[in-house]
């Protein structure tokens, strides 16, 4: 593991990240949208390498949200081309770093060839035991939820499931998530101070960092600082210190 002047003890086990700002970034240098898409991916890969070098169990991160349909198809068409090439570029060192990629949310509604390629980094990594690196694509809080509401209900409708055995377990088994601990830490970059529908659920006890650095401005360094802010927050899960 790196050197690093971070607390050991005190790590956040799960790292979540709403990557914000490529549109404004790329605005600022007079350059199309999708470059700071591109740019944002290479900020990315450091993150993950980064991650992955401190020893974080579970880094996740928002690459796409059930409301950015909303967006130009052309925008679109251009983070599916990205994201794409990031793998095509990518899934050897991810792999020979021992780190394992999962998506969260309905990615199968993404074109064939992007779910391919998703399918293919999963499939890939799945034994290995390092960083787990979990991509939010085509995710969304609510339908999440609902998703798992329904799952339940169907359950129940067919007599497979008592509704008073429903407990916070039970309901988070249905979630993408399933199994996961929820984030101790939700970094938010380009000043933006909201969830945008990520992990709802899962953010119930949450510590957030928000940062006005756009994503591809986001270094490892930052990811340190916010990790550093991190540890200087007392957590008391509605108890006392
Ligand atoms: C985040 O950057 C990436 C995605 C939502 C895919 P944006 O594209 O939202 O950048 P801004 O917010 O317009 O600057
Ligand atoms: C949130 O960013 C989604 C991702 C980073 C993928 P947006 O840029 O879509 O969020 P809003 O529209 O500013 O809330
Ligand atoms: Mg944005």
């Amino acid at each position: 593991m790196m050197q690093t002047d971070l607390d050991r003890s005190r790590m956040p086990v799960h790292i979540a990240i709403v990557m914000d700002g490529n549109g404004r970034w790329a605005k600022q240098r007079n350059l199309p949208r999708l470059a700071g898409h591109n740019a944002g991916m290479q900020a990315l890969k450091e993150i993950v390498k980064r991650s992955s070098a401190l020893g974080i169990k579970h880094l996740t991160v928002y690459a796409f949200s059930t409301e950015n349909w909303k967006r130009p198809e052309e925008e679109i068409s251009g983070i599916f081309r990205i994201l794409v090439a990031y793998v095509n570029k990518e899934l050897e060192e991810i792999h020979a770093n021992n780190v394992r990629v999962t998506i969260l949310g309905e990615y199968e509604k993404f074109p064939e060839n992007v779910v391919a390629k998703l399918r293919q980094a999963m499939g890939k990594t799945e034994n290995n035991t390092g960083l787990e690196f979990h991509i939010a694509l085509n995710y969304g809080g609510r339908p999440e939820i609902l998703r798992a509401a329904r799952a339940l209900c169907r359950k129940a409708k067919a007599g497979t499931l008592d509704p008073e055995a429903v407990t916070e377990e039970v309901f988070q088994a249905e979630l993408f998530t399933a199994g996961l601990p929820d984030p101790d830490l939700i970094v938010r970059t380009s000043g933006e101070m909201r969830l945008s529908n990520y992990l709802l659920w899962q953010s119930a006890y949450s510590e957030f960092v928000f940062t006005d650095v756009l994503w591809p401005d986001f270094t490892p360094d930052c990811l340190e600082d916010a990790i550093r802010e991190y540890q200087g927050r007392s957590r008391r899960f509605g108890g006392i210190k």
